[in-house]
C-alpha cells in the first residue's frame, strides 16, 4: 500500500493505519477549507442518525464524524469510533471523547462489536485504507454489527477525473486515493447482504453510499 508523509508509519497487520494523528487532524481542519462541518453533518443526515441510536464509526481517525453523529443521538443514544491507530485513537479520547462519544481501538475487518448491537455504521475517508483483500470481511463485518433494519453510510474519496487532478492527487496522495475505485463499494455492500438506497455525491471529492441490512427495526 502507497504511504504518503502524512500517514507515518504504520504498526504490523495494519498497512491502511495513520500514525501521524494530529498532523491528520491539522489537514483535515484546513482541506475541507471551513467546509468540514457541514459536509460531514450531511453524512450524518444521509445515515438518518436520530435521537436513541447506537452508532458506529469505522476508521474514525480523530472523531469528528463520530462525535457529530454522537451529538444527533443524543439524548439517549451513543457513538463509538473504532480505528486501527493507536495515536488515532488515543487523540480522539483526548479531544472528543465523553460520556455519549467514545473510542476504541478496533480492525475494520475484525471489529471486536457484538452482533446486531448498532443501528447505524458509518465510516469516512476510510475504505480506501483497508487493504482491498480484505474489504468484503470489512462489509460482512458492518453486516454483521447492524441489527435487521439498521444503516450504513459509506463516505470515501472520489478520485479527480481530469488528467491534471489524477497527476496531483498521485503526487500528493498516492496511487491508493487517485485510483480508489469508488463504484465497486455499492456492489459490494450488496455482496455482503445490504440493500442498496442511494449513491451521492456529497462533495466533488466525497461518494458516499447508504444501504440498509434487510429486515424489520425494532
Ligand atoms: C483518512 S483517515 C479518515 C479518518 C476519519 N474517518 C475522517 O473522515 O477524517 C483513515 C483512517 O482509517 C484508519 N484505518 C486504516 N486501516 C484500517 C482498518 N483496517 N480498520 C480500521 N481503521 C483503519 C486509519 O488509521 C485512519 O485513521
Amino acid at each position: 500500500m502507497h504511504k504518503t508523509r502524512l500517514h507515518g508509519k504504520a504498526p504490523d497487520g495494519a498497512p491502511g493505519a495513520i500514525s501521524h494523528a494530529f498532523a491528520y487532524e491539522l489537514f483535515s481542519a484546513v482541506a475541507f477549507n471551513g467546509t468540514r462541518k457541514r459536509i460531514f453533518g450531511r453524512l450524518v443526515e444521509l445515515a438518518e442518525v436520530t435521537a436513541g441510536d447506537e452508532v458506529l464509526d469505522i476508521g474514525c481517525g480523530p472523531g469528528y464524524l463520530t462525535s457529530l453523529a454522537a451529538d444527533a443521538a443524543s439524548p439517549g443514544g451513543h457513538a463509538v469510533g473504532v480505528d486501527v491507530s493507536e495515536p488515532m485513537i488515543a487523540q480522539a479520547q483526548r479531544t472528543r471523547a465523553n460520556a455519549h462519544c467514545s473510542f476504541q481501538l478496533g480492525k475494520a475487518e475484525a471489529l471486536d462489536q457484538a452482533d446486531a448491537s448498532f443501528d447505524v455504521v458509518v465510516s469516512s475517508l476510510a475504505v480506501h485504507h483497508i487493504p482491498a483483500e480484505a474489504r468484503a470481511a470489512a462489509f460482512a463485518e458492518m453486516f454483521r454489527v447492524l441489527r435487521p433494519g439498521g444503516r450504513v453510510l459509506i463516505a470515501d474519496f472520489l478520485p479527480p477525473k481530469g488528467k491534471l487532478g489524477r497527476r496531483l492527487v498521485g503526487a500528493t496522495a498516492g496511487e491508493t486515493m487517485r485510483d480508489n475505485p469508488v463504484e465497486r463499494i455499492a456492489p459490494m455492500l450488496a455482496d455482503a447482504g445490504f440493500e442498496i438506497r442511494s449513491t451521492t455525491q456529497v462533495s466533488w471529492f466525497l461518494h458516499c453510499v447508504r444501504a440498509d441490512k434487510p429486515g424489520a427495526a425494532e
